[in-house]
């Protein structure tokens, strides 16, 4: 009999994605739209503390799963000698990425199993902004991310994470009145499936997963309700 395997081909990846962004087109500009809320002030403070202090003058940074390249332009302006590098694999997101700075580049992959052809220890910094719970395995992108970094290089992931449902319905319904008896089915069904896709790994699960890749976790805290966390990790 043949041996079955779960395939990580590009495609199934691009066709996993449009099923959790639901229509890729309207998600791709969801996430510029609310690009501000993710990366806000908090966000910059904690940029400012952990990330900032390891950057060279002219660093290159990495964005795991880009999307639209919003953060890429931040970090053009903020660093216009350095280098921007997003990774993505989902076709309406490349296309809504708009007006790309010169060093700043998408790179075409797929986290799974992501060959990124950087040198070994040539990225100051990585980021990755509501990616890992979108993959099957966030193991060999924690490893490429890990050759990339140079020593003492810092990985900042941010993330939805495991959360009781009642806390997710919280923070996801967007005032869906779930137990209303007239709220159609499709929509509850595409809630609970959306709390599964969400609640991938507990935060604990992540620190776990960068310290068995090679990292040291040097910040750790839970947000908006427990549904989210940020982790600040180390190359050892
Ligand atoms: C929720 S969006 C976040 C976009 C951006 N990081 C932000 O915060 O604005 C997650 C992105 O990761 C990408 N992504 C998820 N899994 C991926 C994979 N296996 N390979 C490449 N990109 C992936 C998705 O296509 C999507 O663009």
């Amino acid at each position: 009999m043949k041996e079955q395997t779960l395939s990580h081909t590009l495609k199934n990846t691009q066709e996993m994605l449009a099923k959790h962004h639901r229509d890729g087109e309207a998600f791709a500009q969801m996430m510029k739209d609310t690009y501000a809320s993710r990366f806000n002030d908090e966000f910059w403070d904690v940029w400012a503390k952990y990330i900032e202090p390891v950057l060279s003058e002219n660093p290159t940074v990495l964005d795991l799963g880009t999307g639209p390249g919003m953060f890429l332009k931040v970090l053009m302006e903020r660093y216009p000698n350095g280098r921007a590098l997003g990774v993505e694999c989902a076709e309406y997101m490349i296309d809504a990425v708009e007006d790309l700075p010169k060093n700043a580049q998408i790179l075409t992959a797929d986290l799974h199993d992501p060959h990124l052809g950087l040198e070994n220890n040539s990225v100051d910094a990585a980021v990755a902004s509501v990616v890992l719970h979108e993959m099957n395995q966030p193991v060999r992108a924690l490893q490429e991310v890990h050759r990339c970094l140079k020593p003492g290089g810092r990985f900042y992931i941010m993330d939805w994470v495991r959360t009781p449902l009642s806390q997710y319905l919280d923070a996801a319904t967007d005032g869906m009145a779930v137990f209303d008896p007239t709220t159609s089915v499709e929509k509850l069904d595409d809630m609970f499936i959306h709390f599964i896709e969400h609640n991938r790994f507990s935060v604990d699960d992540l620190e776990f997963l960068l310290k068995k890749t090679g990292y040291k976790v040097i910040e750790k805290s839970l947000l908006k309700n427990g549904s989210h966390a940020r982790l600040i990790a180390e190359k050892r």
